[in-house]
């Protein structure tokens, strides 16, 4: 099935002058359609409510510093099982996991630590859709997507 998700290039990657535009290519010749894209920056609130189901995890407070530390890119992605795909073009979570087991993962390559991993994704259909709101308030998710 058709699905969308909610891709985001992380501040550290944003950081870098050739990081964005090289992953832009990337989720092109990856056959993403790009629904919707935009720059954009938090400040800790919004960093801190995104991630409040890791709050109380040992990494939660540099998670939500570093997500707020810079401008990043958001895109609402479509792809057949574009969820799965854009997981699997991500790699793992961690960075040395994912150099072991998926060397050519954007993580594996770009990463620089569990935290600044370069990108995230939606996990599921119910997490795309919270996320694709909490990105894009203005997007008619309900027309795009099916009741799952
Ligand atoms: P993401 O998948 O976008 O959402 C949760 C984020 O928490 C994750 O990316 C990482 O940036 C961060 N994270 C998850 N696990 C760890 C960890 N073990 N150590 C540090 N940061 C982590």
């Amino acid at each position: 099935v058709l699905q969308l998700t909610l891709a985001v290039i992380k501040p550290d990657a944003v950081a870098h002058p050739l990081m964005s535009e090289a992953l832009h290519q990337i989720i092109l010749e990856n056959k993403f359609v790009i629904v919707r894209n935009k720059e954009l920056a938090w400040r800790r609130q919004d960093s801190e409510k995104f991630y409040a189901e890791h709050s109380g995890r040992f990494f939660y407070q540099r998670l939500v510093e570093f997500m707020s530390s810079g401008p990043m890119r958001a895109y609402i992605l479509a792809k057949e099982d574009g969820i799965r795909h854009w997981r699997d073009l991500m790699g793992p979570t961690k960075v040395f996991r994912a150099r072991y087991t998926s060397p050519t993962s954007l993580r594996a390559q770009f990463g620089l630590t569990d935290t600044r991993n370069t990108t995230h994704g939606s996990d599921s259909p119910e997490s795309a859709r919270r996320e694709i709101c909490f990105f894009f308030p203005d997007f008619h998710v309900e027309e795009w997507m099916d009741k799952d």
